[in-house]
C-alpha cells in the first residue's frame, strides 16, 4: 500500500486516474488541484473518505506543495494548462503551471526523497506527415509546436535534469490524445457530442484530415500505474493504443451513433501551426513492462461516451455556454 500525491486530479485524465487507483488497488489518494475552469470536484464525487483526501492549491505554491509532498510515498503529476486553443490566445498561464509547477513540486521530491512520475504528451514531438510510415518513439527528437506543447516538452526537460544532476527518482510518460469520460467540453469529442446533444452542428477545423491517435483514459491510467509498479527510474515511455483516426472521420462517427446524419456538420477557421498527425509506437512500455491497453474497440469506447455525456448532463451544462461562445468569438 502507497500513498500517492495526484496534482490534477480534479481535471480530465487526473480524475479518471483517481477512480482507477481507488478501484484497482489499495493505495490511497491525496489529491492537489487549483480548481482552475478545467478542474471539476464533481468528478470526484463518491470516492471513499478513508482513503481519499482533496486539496485546493496552486503546484507553484512551494509552501502547500513541500507539505503535501513529505506526507506521501509517491507524487503523479497530471496538473496542466492543457489547451492547446487557450494557449494560442493567452499562453502566460501555461508557463506558470507548465514550467513554474512542475519545477516547484521537482525541487519537493528532491527535498523529502520521494518518487516523482511526470504525465506529459506526444505534442512535444511535433507532428507526421500523413503518409509518414514512422511513429513517435522514446527516441524521436523534441519539436512542439504550440505555446502548450512548448511548455510540455520544457517541463519534460526539468524532469529529466532533476534525475540527472539531483538524482531525483522520476519517470515520464507521453500519452496520446485520451477520451472518456470527465473531459472539459472545450476538447474535440466532448465538444461535438455536447453540441449534437443540444441540436448545434459539430465545428471542424479546416478540412479535417488531421490525425490523432485515440486512447481510453483507463488505458492511461493503468499505464501510469504499471510505470510507478515496475518503471526504470530515469526512463521515458510512449503510451498509446493504436488508434488513428482522423477528425473528419470520428465527428461522422459521433453524428452516426447519434443518430443524426453524417454529413450535419460545419468546417471553421483551422487552428493556428495545428499539427497534422500524431501517432505513437509504444513497444517499449509493453514489451519492457508488459503492458496491453483494454479498449481495443474505439466505437464502443466512443458509444458508451456519448452515454456517459448524456446521463450527466449536469457535470458539463454550467459550463457549455461560455465555451461556445469563446469558440464564436475565433470563429470556430
Ligand atoms: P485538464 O485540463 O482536464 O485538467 C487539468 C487539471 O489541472 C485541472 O483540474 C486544473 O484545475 C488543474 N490545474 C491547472 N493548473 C493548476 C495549478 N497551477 N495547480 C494545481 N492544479 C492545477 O487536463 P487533462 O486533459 O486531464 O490533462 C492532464 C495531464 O495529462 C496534463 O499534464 C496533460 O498535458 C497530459 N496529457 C493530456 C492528454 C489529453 O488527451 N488530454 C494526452 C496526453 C497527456
Ligand atoms: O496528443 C495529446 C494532446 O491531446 C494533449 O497533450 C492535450 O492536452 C489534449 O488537449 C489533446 O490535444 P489536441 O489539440 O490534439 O486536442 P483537441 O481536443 O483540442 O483537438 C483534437 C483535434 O480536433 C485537433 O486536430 C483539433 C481538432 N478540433 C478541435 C476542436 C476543439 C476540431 O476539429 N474541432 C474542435 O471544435
Amino acid at each position: 500500500m502507497a500513498r500517492l500525491l495526484v496534482t490534477g486530479g480534479a481535471g480530465f485524465i487526473g480524475s479518471n486516474f483517481v477512480h482507477h487507483v481507488l478501484d484497482h488497488t489499495d493505495h490511497d489518494v491525496v489529491v492537489l488541484d487549483k480548481l482552475t475552469y478545467a478542474g471539476n470536484l464533481a468528478s470526484l464525487d463518491g470516492l471513499p473518505a478513508d482513503r481519499f483526501r482533496f486539496v485546493q492549491g496552486d503546484i507553484a505554491d512551494p509552501t502547500v506543495v513541500d507539505e503535501l509532498v513529505g506526507g506521501v510515498d509517491a507524487v503523479v503529476h497530471y496538473a496542466a494548462e492543457s489547451h492547446n486553443d487557450n494557449s494560442l490566445h493567452d499562453p502566460r498561464p501555461f508557463l506558470d503551471t507548465n514550467i513554474i509547477g512542475t519545477y516547484t513540486l521537482l525541487e519537493a521530491v528532491r527535498r523529502h526523497e520521494k518518487r516523482f512520475h511526470h504525465i506529459s504528451t506526444d505534442e512535444v514531438y511535433g507532428d507526421l506527415e500523413l503518409d509518414d510510415p514512422a511513429r513517435f518513439t522514446e527516441h524521436t527528437p523534441y519539436n512542439p509546436s504550440s505555446p502548450y506543447s512548448s511548455t510540455k516538452a520544457g517541463s519534460d526537460l526539468l524532469v529529466r535534469a532533476w534525475v540527472r544532476s539531483f538524482g531525483v527518482q522520476a519517470t515520464i510518460s507521453n500519452c496520446s490524445n485520451n477520451y472518456g469520460p470527465y473531459q472539459h467540453v472545450e476538447k474535440f469529442i466532448p465538444r461535438q457530442i455536447t453540441n449534437v446533444i443540444r441540436g448545434i452542428r459539430p465545428k471542424l477545423y479546416g478540412a479535417g484530415e488531421n490525425v490523432r491517435d485515440w486512447i481510453h483514459a483507463d488505458d492511461h491510467s493503468s499505464a501510469v500505474l504499471t510505470i510507478l509498479d515496475r518503471g526504470v527510474i530515469g526512463e521515458t515511455y510512449l503510451i498509446g493504443a493504436d488508434g488513428e483516426k482522423n477528425n473528419k472521420d470520428v465527428v461522422e462517427l459521433i453524428l452516426t451513433l447519434m443518430g443524426q446524419p453524417a454529413d450535419a456538420y460545419d468546417h471553421v477557421t483551422d487552428r493556428a501551426g495545428h499539427d497534422l498527425r500524431y501517432a505513437i509506437d509504444s513497444t517499449k512500455l509493453r514489451t519492457d513492462l508488459g503492458w496491453a491497453p483494454q479498449y481495443s474497440d474505439f466505437e464502443a469506447g466512443l458509444a458508451a461516451t456519448i452515454d456517459w455525456y448524456r446521463n450527466n448532463e449536469a457535470w458539463w451544462a454550467p459550463t457549455k455556454d461560455g465555451v461556445e461562445a469563446f469558440y464564436a468569438s475565433k470563429g470556430q
